[in-house]
């Protein structure tokens, strides 16, 4: 096999914390492997970008290019942050479009095939991520290349009249069979794919799963993203031995931790969440004094006014918690707007005895994945999570909740405060035994092997049939 070369928006650094999912899920599926990945450096200029900047570090060659103010804000900020993420999210109420966005999406696509261009070679196989993204596949065809090219979308693909709703939609689906595979997280995200192709193209669905429309095709399979349990598992015991998670646990005295880990994004469900803390605080006095709620939530795309909003109505709302809960010498909810290197993420993990994980769409969250095998198998915390989220398929003897249902999260917390230890380490084992099975190197190996026609479609990775 040639090289591989990813592209994606965001480059993963092993340096920086909270870089989202797609940036820790490619670093741990690649970390053995030899990689090219091309991506946005992060930095933004006021006058055209320079040349791209090439960095080889171990196995992995990062090839970063900046963008020009104008660029990031018509491609990033406005058409992929401001579109695209909430018309995929399902929030179509904050989806603002225009045909400017568009245009620069396009535009910038097409500046990411002209600078991957003269670096490939010609048995290369290429990987591209993400909704930033779609276009890019289309624009290497005008460039006449001709590897075999995968796209991954990472975030929920929505069903069809939610999608339809977006003014370019039609462009945006045509984009996809420019793809020699299209993956998606879940058999659901597959079937809204599927569901658009036959209702709004007119196309149809071979018998080997191939999507015909436009008169074209292209094959898709889901392929449910995962994360290294044994290499998680191994770093959240070893945190759990560090002065920081010490101080944690001291900090906590008899109280039992309630963990919640999320970029401060809206589709996280955090309003409803805490609105679930507070009920449950207000019918249940006896966890007053009881428990504590650690919500970690680096701040994310703070250029966007929705995420300006999302970060003051959650301060408003963990400040009324704290107020009307609080005492002198204790609060119930610690809050800290950072990040963390994950080993001591992990640490924090292991030291709770609930997460809350609760979106209210989301196409996998791998903060669920991690806080199961960050998990001690003799005394295992419990997973409260949303069926909104893509990992619910695979991590269904968590307490599965609606995020939308105040009431049942609160419910789902009071049962898992409760929860005896022998029925957390059934619920503990099943799902680390899931993830041990379909981990992240699963993952790529099925995407790849399917890319290059030597596995099925139908998600080698795909543990669960279509409902
Ligand atoms: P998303 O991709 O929407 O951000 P995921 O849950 O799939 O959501 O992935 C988030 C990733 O970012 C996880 O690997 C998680 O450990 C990491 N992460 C989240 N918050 C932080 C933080 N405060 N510090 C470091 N890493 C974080
Ligand atoms: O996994 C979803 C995702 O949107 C990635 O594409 C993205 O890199 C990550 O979350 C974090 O968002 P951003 O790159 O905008 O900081």
């Amino acid at each position: 096999m040639g090289r591989l070369v990813i592209v994606s928006n965001r480059v993963g650094s092993s340096l920086k914390g909270n870089e989202g999912g797609l940036a820790t899920a490619m670093l741990a599926a690649f970390d053995q492997q030899e990689v090219v990945w091309l991506g946005w450096s992060g930095e933004i200029t006021d006058g055209p970008p320079g040349p791209t900047r090439v960095h080889r570090e171990g196995r992995l060659t990062r090839m970063l290019v900046d963008l020009e103010r104008a660029d990031y804000e018509g491609y990033y900020l406005e058409f992929a942050n401001s579109v695209l993420w909430p018309v995929f999210h399902y929030r179509v109420n904050l989806a603002e479009y225009g045909r400017e966005r568009w245009a620069t999406y396009g535009r910038v696509n097409e500046m990411f095939a002209e600078r991957l261009v003269p670096a490939l070679a010609p048995d290369d196989i290429l990987w591209v991520h993400d909704y930033h993204m779609i276009p890019l596949g289309a624009a290497l065809q005008r460039l006449r290349v001709d590897n075999p090219i995968g796209f991954f979308l990472h975030i929920p693909f929505p069903a069809p009249e939610v999608l339809a709703t977006l003014p370019v939609h039609e462009a945006l689906v045509r984009a996809l069979f420019a793809y020699d595979l299209v993956g998606f997280q879940t058999e659901k995200d597959l079937q809204a794919f599927r569901d658009y192709v036959e209702r709004e193209a007119g196309g149809w669905i071979g018998g080997d799963g191939t999507v015909h429309a436009y008169g074209t095709s292209v094959r898709a399979g889901s392929f449910p993203i995962s994360i290294d349990p044994r290499l998680v598992a191994d770093r959240a015991a070893r945190a759990a031995s560090t002065r920081r998670a010490a101080r944690l646990r001291e900090s906590l005295s008899d109280q039992r931790l309630v963990i919640g880990v999320d970029r401060l994004d809206y589709t996280k469900g955090l309003v409803h969440r805490f609105d679930a803390v507070e009920r449950l605080l207000e019918t249940n006095p006896q966890y007053r004094r009881a428990i504590v709620v650690l919500q970690i939530a680096p701040p994310s795309r703070e250029d966007v006014l929705e995420y300006q909003r999302i970060r003051a109505e959650l301060d408003a709302r963990i400040g009324r918690i704290n107020g009307r809960f609080g005492e002198p010498d204790h609060l119930p909810v610690r809050y800290v707007n950072r990040s963390f290197r994950q080993e001591t993420l992990f640490g924090f993990y292991r030291a709770s005895r609930v997460a809350l994980v609760t979106p209210l769409r989301d196409g996998m969250n791998l903060v669920a994945k991690e806080f199961i095998a960050s998990q001690d198998p003799d005394n295992p915390g419990v997973l409260v999570l949303s069926r909104f989220a893509g990992a619910a398929r695979e991590l269904d003897t968590a307490l599965i909740v609606n995020p939308f249902d105040v009431d049942q999260i609160a419910d789902a917390l009071d049962r898992a405060l409760a929860m005896p230890v022998e029925e957390r380490r059934d619920r503990y084992g099943a799902m680390m035994a899931q993830l041990e099975e379909h981990n992240v190197h699963a993952w790529r190996d099925a995407f790849l092997d399917a890319l290059q026609h030597k596995g099925s479609v139908f998600g080698a990775s795909a543990p669960i049939a279509a409902e």
